[in-house]
């Protein structure tokens, strides 16, 4: 037996668990999984909800027969065309010939060029609607989060805002499927890893999204990954919105590169000066060890920034260039800035980093501080007055 799991009386969650792929993209570790969620409404017309990744098509399919029996399904909405969610249309083709799909004039294209998929594409616009009986999808574009061609499609009877990557979490669905049956801060602190590393760089995009779909009376959303939110609707919307305009918390993150842990003195000291200012939300990672996907998650969660680097090659050291130059990609704003770093016994980390903190356009807490071979008495004392001197900026700003 297949346990069911409702929405709502027609609609059906029927997503998988993915436990045992390392990184998402291949890039992104994924410690604690990822759920690819599918939805399934049942009424006159059948439609799914975006599919799943391909290699769970047995189980996919198995949860689908389990509703629907040997009935067919007659639409499948494709709100987004990343492979997590667009990967198994080939199979569920051969599954179900007639099947249409929705999707807009950005989806066609990619549907063809992806998976070779021309017959029966629906092609819809802004606005626009299909009846399924009892049920009707309305179809919203929301460009860029994070695709071209990203949709949502709202369900009006039942007030079902079907989000898919927006308002995604990272985290397999652990029994708990709805907000009210989960743990929140631990999806939260997903949720908001998520958004930094796959949807981040589209601030602007997610601001115009936002103010869209507020125009929509929404009881449930149900997005692509993760939790299904319901009774937290209003604090998840907030949290987007402060992620999507750059607003941090009060603390900071200082993210260092070190050979033989010269560099890493120095950001304790800096991190210890802080703290003496009242400052409780201090984060320190060594950036050959974390990966970038934690850093960017405290960089969105926080105010300031420090970026300390020990002098490799004459300029900054691997793990903290490399990370420097994703950082540049991303670009997020409005943050606080500090470096630091060391010469050893050549120099060029600290000159390196200044082009870093004119191209990052964030206001930047001076004066940075180079050390020669460990920190003396007077370095110490200079790096001091660089974590209070972050301090006060962050009291001042947030
Ligand atoms: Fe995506
Ligand atoms: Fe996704």
């Amino acid at each position: 037996m297949i346990q069911k799991i409702k929405l709502s009386e027609k609609i059906y969650w029927i997503g998988v668990n993915d436990r045992h792929t390392h990184l998402f993209e291949n890039f992104w570790p994924l410690p604690y999984g990822v759920s690819y969620n599918s939805y399934l409404i049942d009424d006159e017309k059948v439609a799914l909800i975006d599919t799943v990744e391909v290699s769970f098509m047995s189980e996919y399919l198995q949860k689908i027969k389990s509703i629907l029996g040997d009935r067919t399904i007659d639409y499948l909405v494709v709100n987004h065309m990343e492979p997590d969610h667009s990967g198994s249309i080939q199979a569920l083709l051969q599954a179900y010939p007639d099947l249409k799909i929705i999707g807009n004039c950005k989806t066609a294209p990619m549907l063809e060029g992806f998976y070779k998929v021309v017959k029966n594409v629906v092609t819809i616009s802004e606005g626009d609607s299909v009846s399924l009986g009892e049920h009707m999808l309305n179809f919203y574009m929301i460009p860029m989060v994070h695709w071209p061609e990203s949709m949502v499609t709202y369900e009006s009877s039942k007030n079902i805002l079907f989000s898919n990557d927006a308002f995604g979490s990272f985290g397999t669905l652990d029994g708990g499927v709805f907000d009210n049956e989960i743990n929140f801060s631990f999806y939260e602190d997903e949720m908001r890893r998520y958004y930094a590393n796959i949807v981040g760089k589209y601030g602007t995009q997610v601001q115009k999204a936002l103010e869209k779909l507020g125009t929509l009376e929404i009881k449930t959303i149900a997005p692509s990954h993760g939790p299904i939110w319901r009774d937290h609707i209003s604090k998840i919307i907030a949290l987007y919105d402060q992620w999507s305009k750059y607003e941090g918390e009060e603390g900071v993150v200082i993210i260092y590169g070190t050979l033989y842990g010269h560099t890493a003195q120095m950001a304790d000291i800096i991190a210890r000066s802080i703290a003496e200012e009242g400052i409780k939300n201090i984060r320190t990672y060594d950036a050959s060890k974390t990966h970038s996907s934690y850093l960017l998650n405290d960089i969105w969660k926080y105010k300031g920034v420090i970026i300390g680097s020990s002098s490799y090659n004459g300029g900054i050291f691997t793990p903290v260039s490399s990370f420097l130059k994703q950082l540049l990609g991303i670009m997020p704003k409005n943050k606080l800035l500090a470096i630091f770093g060391s010469m050893s016994w050549g120099g060029g980390a600290v000159r390196a980093l200044e082009p870093f903190a004119q191209d990052i356009k964030w206001n930047v807490v001076t004066p940075a501080v180079e050390v020669k071979h460990a920190a003396n008495d007077d370095d110490q004392e200079a790096l001091i007055s660089l974590g209070k001197a972050m301090a006060k900026a962050l009291k001042e700003n947030v």
